[in-house]
């Protein structure tokens, strides 16, 4: 997410604002940029890169004024670029925004129809096109931004300023967090609290569809049907640490239980409001995936295990052979690949030595190349040839969690997108799965609000040596994430095997040193799983499970069950990695460990 910081009061806008973006720098970004409203204008400045370039910017060409607003931004729409960056500037208003338009192709177009030229690629620019228009024919601030929101369809947290009306901020929110303080006449719109900390303690949150007038001395709030509306204000007493992780102890943590929120935004402008329609970037669909004659996909750790469950689904669905390889592996296996191939790089960063390596190999063999990918414009989606962008944000925990979620929903729905195209999912079957994937952030929240009892489990395990994880097809790469995020983060040993294979060796080990953590909720294969658990229990092992709610005859031979809502098979991975996330994070933390940097660990790893 973007950082945003709007101010109006007695004081200079710019310090206050250039320092309430250097608290949320830590989340990383791309550009940032400041506007106020000086003499009756809109001045701005904007930089490519890191929050001292804009400073410098400013030093050598100050802009001043008591009403101005701020961001960092994360790319979603456009490159990361001086030009790309806010605030937007169009006729007598500034704009920042976080959130995604959904309809911003159209409304663009329209617009161009209408004269208008752009300066930048971004959905963002547009919004503030159409609240000029509106302005032009209404004269009135708050009135015009009203009017310009009921013709976009999407997330946003907006913070506008007007050149005409120099102590006056106008703040919306869709789906995108939103903040309004208020000080001793001053006023704030923030993203997050942590960047008017040192201001103020009095927050107010604002809801969907609330619009919000600050000025100087007094914040009103309009909901969506134009309603006056008072919003609780809240006193918070974290300090600076506790504010970043909002609340949370650790990002991990936030992390993980923002994932419900994040596929939302995976999925958003993706599946269409007609609920079974598919719609992806113009460079994805003119890759013509569907006429490969193989998918290739490379990856490294979490990603790779992402590869390992979308192999399925391509298998499944779109009945294309599909390939999964370690990208250390891959590159130097000369291996066979043609342009008949589709190569597909995952990677959360962009920017991971072996699977570029991997891409700039596909390259020549000439396949056609997607990346699946968190950061726009990183090395990976500059050499390849589309990117399907997961959008999970910055990941600020090393251990990787709501990227792998995100890869795996985009993996999903390209799959289904390609099951159709090639008419090897029956549209019956791809209206279930899409319905799967759009009540899945509603399931997530439903399982993690199921996962109170994983501390309890986590104490009893704090002594093991070592692990086994076992699971069975699309949940086998689950299991084996879970031994890595067990691994990573408590630095116990642990291994993930195929449960059916358990019987091949590994159940030697079986004894109650050793603790089972088994996956197995209610698919095609829940029997077979079951017996394997019979031998492990007739064996003295322990058993820690993942079941179907409801489930009677695992749960009754585990110590621990831990339940994911009835669901279609198609997302079990996505719900059951969620308790194995929190297991991992729980003994971690339990044992002292540093959660959010685990020893020896580095979340890009640019060298091979
Ligand atoms: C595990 C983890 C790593 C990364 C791997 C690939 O929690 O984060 O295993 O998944 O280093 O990184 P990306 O996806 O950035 O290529």
């Amino acid at each position: 997410m973007c950082g945003i910081i709007g101010y109006t009061g007695y004081r200079e806008a710019v310090p206050i604002i250039q320092t309430g973006l250097g608290r949320l720098a830590y989340r990383g970004y791309d550009s940032a940029g400041i506007a106020v409203c000086a003499n009756g204008e809109i001045a701005c400045r904007r930089a490519h890169g890191k929050l001292e370039n804009l400073i410098d910017k400013m030093a050598r060409d100050p802009i001043a004024g008591s009403t101005g607003i701020g961001h960092t931004r994360w790319a979603t729409h456009g490159r990361p670029s001086e030009s790309n960056a806010h605030p937007h500037c169009y006729g007598r208003f500034a704009i920042v925004h976080n959130g995604i338009i959904e309809n911003f192709m159209q409304l663009r177009a329209e617009l161009k129809e209408r004269g208008h030229v752009f300066s930048s690629e971004t959905d963002t620019e547009i919004i503030a096109h159409l609240i000029q228009e509106e302005y032009d024919k209404k004269r009135d601030f708050i009135t015009a931004v009203r009017c310009a929101l009921h013709l976009v369809r999407g997330s946003y947290a907006l913070v506008v300023i007007c050149a005409d009306a120099p102590e006056q901020i106008v703040a919306a929110r869709n789906q995108s967090p939103l903040i309004l303080a208020k000080g001793e006449n001053e006023t704030f719109a923030t993203s997050d609290i942590t960047a008017v900390l040192a201001y103020t303690r009095q927050f107010t949150f604002l809801e969907d569809g609330d619009i919000a007038l600050l000025t100087p001395n007094e914040i009103a709030i309009y909901d969506a049907h134009n309603r006056p509306v008072q919003r609780p204000t809240k006193t918070v007493q974290w300090d600076v640490a506790a504010a970043e992780k909002q609340g949370y102890p650790h990002y991990m943590l936030k992390e993980i239980e923002e994932q419900p929120q994040k596929i939302t935004d995976t999925l958003r402008g993706r599946i269409l409001e007609d609920e079974v329609s598919i719609n992806l970037d113009d460079a994805i669909d003119e890759l013509h995936l569907e006429n490969a004659s193989s998918i290739q996909i490379v990856a490294c750790g979490t990603s790779y295990h992402a590869g390992l469950v979308a192999k399925f689904y391509f298998e499944k669905f779109a009945r294309i052979p599909t390939r999964v390889d370690v990208a250390s592996e891959y590159r130097y296996a000369d291996p066979i690949l043609s342009p008949c191939d589709a190569f597909i790089a995952i990677s959360q960063s962009g920017e991971t030595a072996d699977t570029y390596a991997c891409v700039k190999l596909a390259r020549r063999a000439g396949a056609k190349i997607l990346a699946i990918c968190n950061v726009i414009d990183s090395t990976i989606p500059r050499a390849s040839d589309a990117t399907f962008y997961t959008r999970a944000d910055p990941e600020i925990g090393v251990a990787s969690t709501k990227a792998f979620t995100t890869q795996l929903v985009s993996l999903l729905l390209l799959a289904i997108h390609l099951g159709r195209t090639r008419a090897t999912l029956p549209e019956d079957e791809a209206r279930r799965a899409l319905h799967a994937l759009r009540t899945l952030p509603k399931l997530m929240e439903d399982t993690l609000a199921r996962a109170q009892d994983i501390p309890k489990a986590a104490q009893k395990l704090l002594r093991a040596n070592s692990f086994l994880y076992l699971g069975r097809n699309t949940l086998y790469p689950i299991a084996s994430e879970g031994a890595l995020k067990l691994k990573e983060l408590t630095y116990i040993h642990a291994e993930a095997y195929p449960a059916g294979e358990m019987k091949h060796g590994p159940i030697a080990l079986i004894d109650d040193r050793l603790p089972v953590i088994v996956i197995a909720p209610q698919n095609a294969t829940y029997e077979k799983t079951l017996s394997n658990l019979q031998e492990v229990k007739a064996r003295g092992g322990r058993i820690f499970s993942i079941v179907s709610q409801g489930d009677d005859a695992v749960a009754r031979i585990s110590e621990h069950a831990f339940t994911i809502p009835t669901c279609d098979e198609t997302v079990q991975p996505l719900l059951c990695v969620l308790h194995l996330q929190l297991l991992a994070y729980h003994i971690a933390n339990m044992l002292g460990n540093d959660v959010d940097q685990p020893r020896n660990l580095a979340k890009s790893v640019t060298v091979e």
